[in-house]
C-alpha cells in the first residue's frame, strides 16, 4: 500500500514550466496540429522550439545542460503540449526519456557528450529501440545481437515501431549479448548515433493516428560502435528498459490527459453554440452527463497521474502507480475522446473539426510504452504479491 501524502501543490518551478508549456502549446504548437496530422509533416521547428525552451530534457540536471525541473514539471508540460498536438508530445516524450536514460545510466562521458545536445536540440531527437518485429510486450524475446569484436560491437537485427526513428540523433537500442535462453538476463543497451553506417531507417508508418510523429523501423547490418557506447552494464539492459518505461509511462498518462482535455473544451465549446430543440444541447442533460464524466474521468486521471510522477520525484518506488496512471488514463482518453465524437454528432466524425482527430490520437496511448494489458500484468503483479 502506498504510504505518505501527494503535495498537490506545484511549487515555482512547476508553475513556470506549466506556464511555459501552455503558452507555447497555445501560440505555436495548436495553430499547427491539423496540418501536422493532415500531411504527416514532420514538425522539426516546432520541436526545435520545444528544445529552445527547456522542455527536451526536463528531469535531466542542470549540470548537464537539462532544465533539472523534475518529474511533476514534465507530467504538466507533457499535459500542456499534448493539448495542442499529441504527434508532438509523443516525440518530446521519448526524447526526454532518452535524455533521461542517458543521465541516470551514462559513463560521465556518455552523459556530458549527449545529455546537453538533447537537452539544446542539437541532437533533435532521441529514440527508444526495444521493439522489434516480434517482440513488443516480451522485450526478452529480442533477437538483435551484438557480438564484441575487439574494441567494438557488432549489432545486427531488426527493430519496430521506433518513434521518431527517422530523424533521432540518438538511439538507445537494445540487443543480445548472451544466448537467447538468457532472455531478459543476457540483454544490453548501446548508444548509437543517427547516420551511423549499417543503420537502416525503413518506410515511415501509416499509422491511424499521431500520423505527424515518424515511426519507422530499423535494420541493423554488422553496424559497428565503440566498446563505450554501452549504456550501463553487459547484460544489464533489459532493467534499464524497464526503468525507463515506469518513467516513459508516466510521460503516455500525461500525453493522455492532453489529448482528453483538449476533446473537453472542444466538447463544452460546441455543446454552447449548437442548439436542438430550440436550446443549446448543452441544456440536455444527455449532454450534460457526458461532460460529466469525461471532466470526472480527467480529474482520476490527472490524481493517479500526479501521484506517479510525485513518487517518483520523492525517490520512491513507483512502477505500480505509473501502469496505474497510464492505464487508466489511456483507456479514459479513447473513452472521453469517442464522446466528443458523439456530442460533435456528424460534425464530429469529418476533419473540419478536431474530435476525430483527437480520438485517431488517442487510440495508441493503450498501445505504445506497454499495452493496457502489460499495464494490467505490472498491477497484477503487485497486488498479489
Ligand atoms: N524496474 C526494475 N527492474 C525490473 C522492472 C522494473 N520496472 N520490471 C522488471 N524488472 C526486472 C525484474 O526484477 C527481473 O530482474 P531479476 O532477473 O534480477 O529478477 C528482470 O527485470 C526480469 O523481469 P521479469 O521476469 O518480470 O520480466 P518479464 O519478461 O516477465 O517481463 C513485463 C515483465 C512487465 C511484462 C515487461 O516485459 C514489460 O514491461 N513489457 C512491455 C514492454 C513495453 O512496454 N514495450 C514498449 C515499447 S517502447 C515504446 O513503445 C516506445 C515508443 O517509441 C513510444
Amino acid at each position: 500500500m502506498h504510504q505518505g501524502c501527494v503535495d498537490l501543490d506545484l511549487n515555482e518551478t512547476q508553475l513556470l514550466v506549466q506556464k511555459t508549456a501552455r503558452e507555447y502549446a497555445t501560440r505555436v504548437v495548436a495553430p499547427r496540429a491539423a496540418a501536422i496530422d493532415e500531411t504527416e509533416q514532420f514538425p522539426r521547428e516546432v520541436l526545435k522550439g520545444l528544445a529552445d525552451i527547456g522542455l527536451m530534457a526536463i528531469n535531466v540536471p542542470e549540470e548537464l545542460g537539462g532544465a533539472g525541473a523534475g518529474v511533476i514539471a514534465y507530467a504538466l508540460a507533457m499535459q500542456e503540449i499534448a493539448r495542442a498536438c499529441a504527434s508532438t508530445a509523443v516525440m518530446m516524450s521519448v526524447t526526454n526519456m532518452v535524455g533521461e536514460a542517458v543521465a541516470r545510466f551514462g559513463t560521465d562521458a556518455q552523459k556530458e557528450h549527449y545529455c546537453p545536445r538533447i537537452a539544446s536540440g542539437e541532437c533533435l531527437l532521441g529514440s527508444f529501440a526495444l521493439s522489434e518485429p516480434d517482440a513488443g510486450s516480451d522485450p526478452g524475446g529480442m533477437r538483435t545481437t551484438a557480438r564484441r569484436d575487439g574494441d567494438e560491437w557488432v549489432l545486427d537485427g531488426a527493430k519496430q515501431w521506433i518513434t521518431g526513428g527517422g530523424y533521432a540523433g540518438l538511439f538507445i537500442v537494445w540487443a543480445r549479448t548472451a544466448p537467447p535462453e538468457t532472455s531478459a538476463k543476457g540483454i544490453s543497451c548501446f548508444l548509437v548515433e543517427g547516420g551511423a553506417k549499417g543503420l537502416k531507417i525503413g518506410r515511415p508508418e501509416d499509422k491511424m493516428g499521431i500520423r505527424g510523429s515518424n515511426t519507422v523501423p530499423l535494420e541493423f547490418d554488422g553496424l559497428r560502435v565503440p566498446a563505450s557506447a554501452l549504456l550501463g552494464q553487459e547484460n544489464g539492459g533489459f532493467k534499464i528498459a524497464m526503468m525507463a518505461l515506469d518513467g516513459g509511462r508516466i510521460g503516455i498518462s500525461s500525453q493522455a490527459l492532453g489529448i482528453a482535455r483538449a476533446a473537453l473544451v472542444e466538447s463544452i465549446t460546441y455543446a454552447k453554440q449548437r442548439t436542438t430543440f430550440g436550446v443549446p444541447i448543452a441544456s440536455h442533460q444527455a449532454i450534460q452527463w457526458k461532460l460529466a464524466d469525461m471532466q470526472t474521468g480527467i480529474d482520476a486521471a490527472h490524481l493517479l497521474s500526479m501521484r506517479a510522477a510525485w513518487m517518483k520525484e520523492q525517490g520512491k518506488p513507483f512502477s505500480k502507480e505509473a501502469a496505474m496512471a497510464k492505464v487508466f488514463a489511456s483507456e479514459m482518453a479513447v473513452r472521453v475522446c469517442n464522446e466528443a465524437v458523439q456530442i460533435h454528432g456528424g460534425y464530429g466524425y469529418i476533419r473540419d473539426f478536431a474530435a476525430e482527430r483527437h480520438l485517431r490520437d488517442a487510440r495508441v496511448t493503450m498501445i505504445y510504452e506497454g499495452t493496457s494489458e502489460i499495464q494490467r500484468v505490472v498491477i497484477g503483479r503487485t497486488v498479489l504479491a
